[in-house]
């Protein structure tokens, strides 16, 4: 078991070696420059990250930025903020299967939560964009979300009493443009870090697990093999790491002919046709329901999901799932409902109650 604690956290930190914590400089602006924000990274998670160069964090950038993310004004009838489709309390997720944005529109997919979008360089479901500054122009323009073109919502904030001041203290000029409107949300959400679970507690040795809890563990993170008789869920294989998922892109076998063709549409490519983010599982039994569309109210049903209900006639379906068995010659994951329940314990690990309750992300119009 020690083994396994050090290869959880020992596997991560060096996978990004850009120029991640380094101190940027903010810019020089006029006799009070924005204070440098200092981020606090918990200790099991990985001290390499990435802030782009030309939008390093402020305590002032950061505040301004929590502003705009519960702002309502950013959307075309003054209803709909950030905040309405990522809920503090939900791990900024909206737990609706499709969320809804303007006009009660049905959006095409359901709400991600935002913890640790730091450590990400692929954003949304379909790894559409590659930076938090560029995601935002999505929701915030999108008809069917906020529905109010950028240069509008320049407009609007401009004539308030409250931005103005805000945006010369972070980025030393008072006339608001588009560009501070999306980096101000960027380092905000580059703040929201979730790394107080009891999981965190247990890789450092100070809290315990149910022995269910660590059997769930194990389970979660073997890949099985029959012929040695080893038992495994599989699920680290695209879930694992301190982060609890690879940041990568697969098709995990819901629908034979997938109606969103996810990453497949972004790089026009067939053979990624139905593959869609591996989404981080911390703060998962907060964040229900599952899938990129919702179809799962339950965790009991997402593992049913994998260990039952896998479309093996689905185009691209992951190779890590069609060879994952625990039954020799056998065609499915081949869990005990006694195993399904480990792992859904250990799942329930993953949430982190300070990070919904942390004042410093919470809307600050309440
Ligand atoms: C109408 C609901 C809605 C609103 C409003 C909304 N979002 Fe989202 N958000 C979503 C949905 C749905 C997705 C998944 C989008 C997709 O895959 O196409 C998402 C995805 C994201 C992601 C990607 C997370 C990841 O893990 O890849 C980020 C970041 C994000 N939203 C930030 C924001 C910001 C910032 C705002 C405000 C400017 C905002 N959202 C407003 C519903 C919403
Ligand atoms: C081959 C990679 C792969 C494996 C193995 C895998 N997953 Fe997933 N998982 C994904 C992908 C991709 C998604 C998103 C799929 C979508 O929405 O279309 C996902 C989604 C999920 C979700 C929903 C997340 C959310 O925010 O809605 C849960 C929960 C989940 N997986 C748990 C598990 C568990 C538990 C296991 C092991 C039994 C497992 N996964 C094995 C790739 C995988």
């Amino acid at each position: 078991m020690a083994l396994l604690r050090f290869f959880l956290l020992a596997a991560f930190p060096f996978l990004f070696m850009a120029c991640s914590g380094d101190k940027e400089e903010p810019h020089e602006t006029g006799p009070n420059p924005p204070k440098p924000y200092e981020l606090a990274i918990p200790a099991t998670l990985p001290k390499n990250f990435v802030i782009p160069p030309d939008n390093p964090m402020t305590v002032e950038g950061v505040e301004l930025g929590r502003h705009l993310f519960y702002e309502t004004k950013l959307s075309r009838d003054n209803s709909l903020s950030c905040g309405s489709c990522h809920q503090q309390q939900l791990a900024f997720t909206d737990a609706k299967g499709l969320s809804t944005g303007i006009n009660n529109a049905q959006t095409k997919r359901g709400s991600m939560s935002l913890a640790n979008m730091l450590w990400f360089s692929q954003f949304n479901w379909d790894g559409s964009t590659n930076t938090l500054e560029d995601q935002a122009v999505g929701p915030l323009e999108d008809p069917l979300e906020m529905h109010q073109p950028l240069h509008e919502s320049v407009n609007k904030l401009q004539q308030t009493q409250l931005y103005p001041p805000m945006f010369e203290k972070a980025f030393g000029s008072s006339t608001i443009t588009r560009e501070n409107i999306l980096k101000a949300l960027a380092q905000f959400q580059r703040t929201l870090i979730s790394g107080n679970s009891r999981y965190d507690g247990y890789l450092q040795n100070k809290e315990v697990f149910t022995s269910d809890e660590v059997e769930g563990m194990v389970l979660f993170m073997t890949h099985p093999d029959p012929s040695t008789g080893t038992r495994g869920g599989n699920c680290g294989d695209c879930h694992g790491g301190v982060l609890l998922t690879t940041r990568t892109f697969h098709n995990n076998g819901l629908d034979a002919q997938p109606t969103d063709n996810g990453l497949g549409d972004v790089t026009g490519r067939a053979s990624d046709k139905g593959k869609f983010k591996s989404p981080s599982l911390r703060n998962i039994a907060l964040t229900a329901p599952y899938m990129h569309d919702g179809r799962f109210k339950t965790l009991e049903e997402v593992l049913d999901h994998y260990n039952e209900h896998i479309r093996f006639d689905t185009p691209n379906l992951d190779p890590l799932i069609i060879e994952a068995t625990n039954l020799p010659n056998g065609t499915s994951l081949g869990l005990t409902i006694e195993e399904k329940r480990k792992i859904i314990a250990f799942l329930h690990t993953l949430t982190d109650t300070t990070f919904i309750k942390d004042k410093r992300f919470s809307n600050p119009f309440k």
